[in-house]
Parts: C-alpha cells; structure tokens; sequence
C-alpha cells in the first residue's frame, strides 16, 4: 500500500513558469496512493491547461469561485472538507500575499481559508521577488500561523538569474506531503481501536444491525499508526481496506467484539471505542432459517456486555476513550455515558445530522473530558481522526498515568 492510500490531497496550481511540473507532482502523489483533485487559478491555465490536469488527475479541474456547475458538483466548501492536505505549488509572491491577507476572491484561496486541512506550499517565483522583504514577511506569518513551506530551491531560474525561488522539485514535494501525514505524537504507545457495526445472528441469515460503515474507526486507527502507534483495530463487519501499519482483527458479532477487546487490552496504552456496538442480541438465534408463520412475531433480546466499560475495569486499565452518538442533549448525555463507563474522555457525535455521523465520508464532534471540552467543525472523517489523535496525545501526556511501553 502507498503512504498516501486513502489521503484525498488538492494540488492548488497558482500563474508561474513552474506550474508545469505540477503535473508531475499529480503523478507523483498518485503514485503514493492519494486521491488528487486540482484547483487552478486563472493565471495558471496560462501555463498548463486544465484538459492535462485532468486527464493526469481523472477527476474535473476546479477552476472558478462562482460556477454555478462546478458548485452543484463540488463547490468550495465541499473541496475544504474533501481535503486532508491542500499542497499549492506553485505558490507564487501574490498568491503569498493574497493568503495573508485573507481574500477569498478566488476558488484557490476561498478554499484555503475555508479548509481545516493543512495547508503545504512550494513557493516559486524571482530570486529577486523572494528576497524582497514584503515576500520575506508574508512567508513569516503563514508560518506563524502554521502553513508548512518546502523550498523554494536554489539555482538557475526561468528568468535567467540565479538564487533562490525555484520551485521544488514535485518528488520531493510528494514526499513532503506524505511525511506531513506522519507524526510521533504516539511514539511507544499501543492503541486498541473498535470500529463498524456488530451483527447478532436472528438465524443463519438474518441479523440485527446498524448503518456504522466503519470509516471512523478506520481513520481513527489510520491516524494512531501515523502518530507512531502500534495500532490493532478491531472491527465490525465492513467494506473497507486496512490501513498501513495496522493490525486488523475481524469480528462479527457484539460478544465476539468483546472477547477481542479483552485480548487486546492486556497490552494496550490507549483504547478507543468508535464502534456501534448493538447494546441487545436475539436471545436464542434459530439454527435454521425461521420460517414465516402468522401475522407476527415476538423475538427475545437479551443484554450484550458493555465492551468499553469492562476494558475500563480491568487492572491498569488503558486511557480509555469512548464514543457517543447522541440526537439531543448532546453534552449531557456525552458526560453521563463518560462517568457511567469510567471514560477519560468521550467524542459525541450528532447523528440527527444528515451530513455527519453514520456511513457518510465526514463527520462533525465535540469531545469532553472532565474539566475540558473541544468542538470539532464537520470535516472529513480522515481529517477529524488527526485532530482527535492530537487531543487524546495531549490528554494522555497530561494523565500521566500511562507510562509509554519501554
Ligand atoms: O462507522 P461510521 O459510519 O463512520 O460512523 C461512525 C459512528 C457514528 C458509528 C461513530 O462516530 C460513533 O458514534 N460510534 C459510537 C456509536 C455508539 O454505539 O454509540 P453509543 O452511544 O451507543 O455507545 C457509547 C460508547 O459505548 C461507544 O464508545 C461504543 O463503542 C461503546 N459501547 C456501546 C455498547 C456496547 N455494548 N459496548 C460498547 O463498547
């Protein structure tokens, strides 16, 4: 599997003799395994046409703010949400100067503002135009307020000068942008994720179930292993590949997802509960297949063992994180099922919201521990899973109480 597998990345092509090697860094991210969507200015088009970027990319190139059509397909906002990483190369001195300054008179940088992605940027441009001290202290506040650079290279430039302000080359910007998926905020910690549905057999071929497509879970575990964690997701029936790095145990029902969460918590630092567990199961599932008989029927359910709170029972429990789908009454309900499951903190998510929650590709969560609380604006689940990782990081350092495996 490439390192960017399942990373949706958007190369933002700004007006520069350079925007020609964006096609190669398409190329090159594809070939690590992300999904490219390109963003161009008008300026760009000057130097590539959209026609390659599409043909490299194969999906539409997004071009302009207000296109009625581009909008119904995939408008801005949906860009910013689609994206776990903008990469804009090149980034020339105005496209610098207009991200500083917040405008949002184009798609590119509508969508920068808007994004709660990170934001990568290969400046290229003049040595002269770099070294001018407007460029020098835009490139200091991006910086400051946590856009990542690479380059600009030194050397032989379009122009004819010489100096810095080449733009990188699209390698080694690829490999930027696969290295700023990784972190080590979990170096030496052992995560235990759950995620997906539990099914509990009615008869041979029938079950009760849930909508959970497992796509948290998953980006959960992706983003554990990325943050250095020796990661083991357990996971609920579903349609999706594993993540790299991570060890995957595959269940089906709610008992079976205890028996493995036990397992896996003898040697686990962090357990992080993002499955929809069913909370009952058929109390005598049929060996064979139940046959239709009369207008009804009644159907026994018995209680299935609550997998997170016995995890925190046990001796040196893990830090242990839960999850909470809540309709209403979200912060109540969220800090009830915490203390009830003896929780160090809980990530509630609406699932009344159309947009979020169950099977769809973004999610939008609140976390609370005691003392503390965090909002999480809807974004992509792949996105969300990053900055969960980073509070439950911080939270963990804080607790003290879980000393890294030596
Ligand atoms: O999989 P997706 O389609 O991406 O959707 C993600 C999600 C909506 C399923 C996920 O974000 C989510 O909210 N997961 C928890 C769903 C849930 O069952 O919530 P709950 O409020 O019923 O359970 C509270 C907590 O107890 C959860 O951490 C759950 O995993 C755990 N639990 C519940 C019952 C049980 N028998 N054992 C448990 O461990």
């Amino acid at each position: 599997m490439g390192q960017l597998n399942n990373r949706n990345v958007i190369v933002g092509i700004t007006g520069g003799i350079a925007a020609y090697k964006a096609a190669q860094l398409v190329r090159e991210l594809q070939d690590l395994g992300a999904e490219v969507r390109v963003v161009m200015t008008r300026s760009a088009t000057e130097f590539i046409t959209p026609m390659t970027l599409q043909a490299l990319s194969g999906n539409p190139v997004h071009l302009d703010l207000l296109d009625s059509a581009a909008e119904a397909a995939m408008g801005h906002i949906e860009l910013a949400r689609w994206a776990d990483l903008v990469c804009v190369a090149p980034a020339t001195a105005d496209f610098l100067a207009r991200l500083c300054a917040g405008r949002a008179d184009d798609l590119l940088c509508s969508l920068c503002l808007a994004t709660g992605a990170p934001l990568l940027l290969a400046p290229a441009m003049n040595q002269g135009m770099w070294r001018d001290p407007a460029t020098a202290a835009n490139i200091t506040l991006l910086r400051e307020r946590g856009v990542a650079l690479v380059g600009p290279a030194d050397g032989s430039q379009a122009c004819g000068d010489i100096g810095p302000g080449r733009m990188e080359e699209p390698a080694v910007i690829a490999a930027r942008v696969a290295a700023s998926f990784e972190s080590r905020l979990l170096d030496n910690y052992r995560a235990v994720v759950t995620a997906g549905p539990t099914r509990e057999a009615l008869d041979p071929v029938r079950f009760i179930s849930n909508h959970s497509s497992g796509k948290m879970g998953f980006a959960i575990a992706d983003a554990c292993a990325s943050a250095g964690a020796v990661t083991t997701l357990i996971s609920g029936p579903v349609r999706l590949p594993t993540p790299n790095r991570v060890k995957r145990v595959d269940v089906i029902s709610a008992l079976e997802m205890y028996e493995a969460a036990q397992a896996a918590a003898r040697d686990c630092d962090i357990f992080i509960a993002c499955a929809a567990v069913s909370d009952y199961r058929p109390a005598r599932p049929e060996p064979q297949k139940i046959k239709k008989n009369g207008d009804s029927m009644q159907l026994e359910m018995v209680r299935n063992p609550d997998i997170v709170a016995a995890v925190a029972e046990r001796d040196n429990r893990p830090f242990m994180v839960g999850f909470a789908a809540e309709t209403n009454h979200m912060e109540s309900h969220a800090r009830d099922k915490m203390r009830r499951k003896n929780l160090d903190l809980i990530v509630a998510n609406d699932v009344s919201r159309a947009d979020a929650g169950f099977d769809g590709d973004n999610n939008a969560a609140t976390l609370f521990w005691p003392g503390g609380k965090r909002e999480f604006a809807l974004t992509s689940k792949t996105q969300l899973a990053r900055r969960l990782v980073e509070v439950i990081a911080q939270q963990v350092d804080l607790a003290g109480s879980q000393e890294p495996t030596p």
